[in-house]
């Protein structure tokens, strides 16, 4: 397993602007497949709803340490425990300096001493509080000590000054907590993932597209980054952020993601052909936009060239993945698709089902190969990514 799966994380929030960024965070932290329980200073209280963090938790928000009932549902040394990893972020110069002196005069600050768990903090402040010595020194202290330090960004902040000291992106914090648990099983590999959907263009301001959203191809780009690949991803349209640790190349049409496939293909060890990729594309693409002069019109459409059926063709090719996205008769279908395509698994999406697959935030799979049919069970695409990881692992890279 990699990413942050079956991981439990303490999310400490302290008393910064940045606090209103915290439901972000602990939502890049869940799409990475983590359990997160919210700790709350009261200096972020006067920044962030405590209702909003419980609900996108989806577990109690703790803030007093005094709290008798709290106490009884889940004490703090309980919750100490309970942590893989203690996030501070925000964490404010008053929460450093706290952490510094070892104080225990509240809830996160008395967590911090009674946990074993490794400790992330991420400052957010102004950028000359930021570049005083005494923060400086503070953060020394506790680097010393073996606390991460997640650095913050430059750039404008709340106050209206310009420097170093803006909150690190919630994705990045996330993504910083899971590189502590990258495992080994793809180490020295490489990995092209193509992802996203494809647009068509038919006049300068309108095309042909469809409703992926990357989701899948994004999850199984950080499961492949956290099992040691070098990543490679080609995307096309998507809806949701790029990982940074991937390279990145990006395409619009289906006819550029096969000329960027092909490039990059040498020395692949595996290509996942994610992409939800137009079939067809207009045979004639207008130069100026179409007018609306008649009650109807015409667009002939022209096949687009099959990529993944095309690298599996190659005499040097890498393990290929397909996707088969269906709605009837899905398991012939797909190995059927298996067969015509030649590749070596596909992955198997039931899109007749809105919870699941296209857009969705979970999904369902089935890996087909030429010998057997394995089911993924249904849960966050995180995690179903990290399953089909590990099974591609065990079927091509390290067969028993
Ligand atoms: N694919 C591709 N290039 C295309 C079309 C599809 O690389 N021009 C890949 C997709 O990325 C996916 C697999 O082929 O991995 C299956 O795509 P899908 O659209 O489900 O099947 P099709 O082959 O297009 O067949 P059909 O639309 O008839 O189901």
């Amino acid at each position: 397993m990699s990413g942050l799966t079956n991981k439990r994380i303490v999310l400490g929030v302290s008393g910064s602007i940045a606090a209103y960024k915290a439901p972000d965070i602990v939502r890049r932290l869940q799409d990475l497949g983590a359990d997160v329980r919210v700790i709350v200073t009261d200096g972020g209280r006067e920044f962030v709803s405590e209702r909003s963090l419980q609900t996108i938790s989806k577990n109690k928000v703790h803030n007093n340490l005094w709290d008798k009932e709290a106490e009884l549902s889940m004490g703090h040394i309980e919750i100490a425990k309970w942590a893989d990893v203690v996030i501070i972020a925000p964490a404010s110069a008053n929460t450093i300096a706290k952490l510094c002196h070892g104080r225990a005069d509240d809830l996160l600050s008395t967590v911090i001493l009674a946990t074993e768990a490794k400790i992330m903090i991420a400052p957010a402040m102004n950028q000359q509080m930021f570049a005083a010595s005494a923060m400086k020194d503070n953060l020394g202290l506790l680097k010393a000590r073996g606390i991460d330090i997640i650095n913050p960004g430059f750039g404008d902040q709340a106050c209206g000054d310009v420097g170093e000291g803006r909150l690190a992106e919630p994705i990045d914090i996330a993504s910083q907590a899971a590189e502590l648990f990258t495992s080994s099983l793809l180490s020295g590999k490489k990995v092209l993932i193509t992802l996203g959907g494809t647009r068509e263009a038919i006049d300068p301001v309108r095309f042909i597209s469809n409703h992926s959203s990357g989701k899948m191809g994004m999850a199984l780009a950080h499961a492949c980054i956290q099992a040691g690949a070098k990543t490679t991803l080609i995307v096309g349209s998507i809806s949701i952020e790029l990982e940074k640790r991937a390279e990145i190349i990006q395409v619009i049409s289906a006819e550029e993601m096969y000329q960027a496939v092909m490039k990059q293909i040498d020395n692949q060890d595996l290509f996942i052909s994610c992409a939800a990729v137009a079939d067809f594309r207009p045979k004639k693409v207008s130069k100026n936009k179409i007018k609306k002069d008649n009650q109807s019109m015409t667009i002939e459409l022209i096949r687009n060239r099959d990529i993944l059926a095309s690298v599996c063709q190659l005499k040097k090719k890498p393990i290929c993945i397909g996707f088969a996205a269906e709605t009837e008769n899905h398991i012939i279908n797909a190995n059927n698709k298996l067969i015509k395509k030649q590749c070596d698994a596909i992955i198997l999406n039931d899109i007749s089902q809105t919870e699941i697959g296209l857009n969705a935030d979970e999904n369902e799979v089935h890996l087909i190969t030429k010998n057997r049919t394995e089911k993924i069970e249904k849960n966050t695409k995180q995690i179903v990514a990290e399953k089909i990881i590990d099974k591609l692992v065990n079927n091509f890279f390290n067969p028993s």
